[in-house]
């Protein structure tokens, strides 16, 4: 399906005919892991990423493409060295590939329902370094925290089903299984 080199537009068309053509997010999720991959690696999207942090930020957002109907949402991410999130859920389904540097994702485990929000019986899950090249896919279910462990900046390429602002995603709170809104 990719050529060389794979340019970032022939990424978005394909994940605009593989986004039509599955309906099943695991089989979607295999498909698109290794496009993204070869996308990342290409850099043909690459920013100059000499933006600053929002304030009491730390991490850097370098958006680099979103359908008209939300759809599609495609980012790079720079991690500032401590930087570390919130554990959270994105409603849609993603996939985050390394670039420069290695992160740190927790997966995490959850025994209630989301919506509930309390009584979520949260526990800490695998733990993946995703360094450049690697490629971590989450379904819609998945529940995620992100952290940078190195003295550097990390860059990361993330791609989900819809944009983040559109999907009601939660933050959760591990110490008292509850779970609010994330914005
Ligand atoms: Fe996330």
């Amino acid at each position: 399906m990719s050529q060389s080199p794979y340019r970032f537009s022939a990424f978005v068309n394909d994940l605009k005919k593989m986004t039509r053509d599955t309906a099943n997010e695991d089989v979607l999720l295999q498909r698109i892991a290794p496009l993204a991959q070869e996308a990342a690696l290409s850099q043909d999207w690459h920013t100059d990423h000499t933006g600053e942090p929002a304030p009491e930020e730390d991490f850097i957002l370098s958006p680099l493409h979103l359908e008209d109907d939300n759809s599609l949402y495609i980012v790079a991410i720079t991690w500032l060295p401590g930087a570390i999130t919130p554990v959270h859920n994105h409603n849609t389904w993603a996939v985050a590939v390394g670039v420069e540097g290695c992160e740190t994702h927790t997966l995490w485990e959850i025994s209630g329902q989301p919506e509930q929000r309390k009584d979520l019986g949260l526990s800490r899950g695998k733990v993946i370094s995703v360094g450049r090249g690697d490629v971590l896919t989450m379904t819609s279910r998945g529940i995620h925290s992100v952290e940078n462990r190195s003295q550097q900046n990390t860059v990361s390429f993330h791609v989900y089903g819809k944009s983040l602002l559109h999907t009601n995603r939660l933050r959760f709170f591990p110490e008292t299984n509850t779970a609010g809104p994330y914005y």
